[in-house]
């Protein structure tokens, strides 16, 4: 914690002055760690000043569930996990357990996905399998590319 608010600390001042927000990315349920002490470190951040918790679960059952308990902090919370399945990101907003989603796998197979769901082009969505083969290209080195990709080309 005391490493996380020294961070915040020293960026603010820059943030402020540039009008940038302060997102602060958390892993809600970790090793030696869980939600209880999830929460105490967020609500430290918030009284800090970050202006955004993204919350990237290690595991997810249903939609948003492990955003969920950090809405109460008045700051936005962002959820994520298999949220570019669009009845999974409905469910994570509608039930209140997240302000916004994110979407990590479903951009990379097709960076256009924001534009396709606004429109309604939802056929045309080149969607992510979550074979995680992006990930393994990371591991090893290799500039991340999507096993969805025709041909082997971003879309
Ligand atoms: C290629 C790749 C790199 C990632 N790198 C990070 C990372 O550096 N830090 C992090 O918190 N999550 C990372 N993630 C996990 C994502 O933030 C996200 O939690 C995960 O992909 C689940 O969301 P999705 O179902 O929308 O893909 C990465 C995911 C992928 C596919
Ligand atoms: S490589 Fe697999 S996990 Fe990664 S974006 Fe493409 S379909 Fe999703």
């Amino acid at each position: 914690m005391r490493l996380a608010l020294e961070i915040v600390e020293a960026v603010k001042p820059a943030a402020r002055w540039a009008g940038m927000l302060i997102l602060y990315r958390h892993t809600p349920v970790g090793p030696g760690y869980g939600i209880e002490e999830s929460l105490k470190l967020a609500e430290s951040l918030a009284q800090a000043g970050v202006d955004i918790l993204d919350i990237s679960p290690a595991s997810c059952e249903a939609p948003g569930d492990r955003a969920a308990p950090l809405m109460a902090l008045g700051v936005p919370v962002i959820a994520v996990n298999e949220l570019d399945r669009l009845p999974r990101a409905l469910e994570a907003l509608q039930m209140g357990r997240a302000s916004l989603v994110a979407v990590g796998g479903g951009m990379i197979a097709d960076p256009d996905w924001p534009e396709k769901v606004r429109s309604g082009r939802l056929e045309e969505i080149v969607a992510c399998t979550g074979c995680n083969d992006c990930y393994t290209d990371l591991c090893e080195g290799r500039p991340v590319g999507c096993s969805q990709w025709v041909g082997g080309v971003c879309p």
